[in-house]
C-alpha cells in the first residue's frame, strides 16, 4: 500500500495521540498560555485536538469538534493574539520533535496549522 498521507507517514493515531499529550503538557506549563485553559475540560479538549490533527493530516476519520472560530471566541475575549498563537505553534513543533517526527513532516504540519490562524484569531 502506497503511504502518501502525512497521517500515515508520521505513524498514524498512536503517534498523534502522543504528540497531542506532550503538546498540552507544554501548553499548560507555559505561563503565557495556561491562563486560557482553566475552564477547559482538558480530557475532552485533548480528544478533540487529536481528531482535528488527524483530519488536518489527511486521515479519513472525521473531526467531531466545533467550528474553530466559535470555539476560540472565549479565548479572544480574554485577549488571545498572534503572540499566543505563535507560542502555541512553538509547543506543537517541540512536541513533534520530541516524538522524533522527521523534520520535513514537521515543517509540513506547521504549514497546515498556520492555516488555522485566521479562524482561531477571528479575522
Ligand atoms: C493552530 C492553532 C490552534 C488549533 C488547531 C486549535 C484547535 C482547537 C480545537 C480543535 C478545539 C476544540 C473545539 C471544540 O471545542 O469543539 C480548541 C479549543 C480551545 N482552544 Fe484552540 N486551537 C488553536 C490555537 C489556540 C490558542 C493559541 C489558544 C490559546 C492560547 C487556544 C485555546 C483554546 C481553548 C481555551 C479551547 C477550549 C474552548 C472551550 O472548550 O471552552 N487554542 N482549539
Amino acid at each position: 500500500m502506497k503511504i502518501d498521507r502525512l497521517y500515515e507517514k508520521v505513524g498514524g493515531s498512536q503517534t498523534i495521540k502522543a504528540i497531542v499529550e506532550n503538546f498540552y503538557d507544554r501548553v499548560l506549563a507555559d505561563p503565557s498560555l495556561a491562563p486560557f485553559f482553566p475552564q477547559a475540560d482538558m480530557q475532552a479538549l485533548r480528544a478533540k485536538q487529536v481528531m482535528f490533527i488527524n483530519m488536518l493530516m489527511g486521515s479519513s476519520r472525521t473531526y467531531g469538534g466545533g467550528n474553530l472560530a466559535a470555539a476560540h471566541a472565549g479565548a479572544r475575549e480574554q485577549g488571545l493574539n498572534d503572540e499566543h498563537f505563535d507560542a502555541l505553534l512553538g509547543h506543537f513543533e517541540a512536541a513533534f520533535n520530541e516524538l522524533g517526527v522527521a523534520e520535513d513532516y514537521t515543517r509540513e504540519m506547521m504549514g497546515l496549522l498556520e492555516t488555522s490562524r485566521s479562524a482561531v484569531l477571528g479575522r
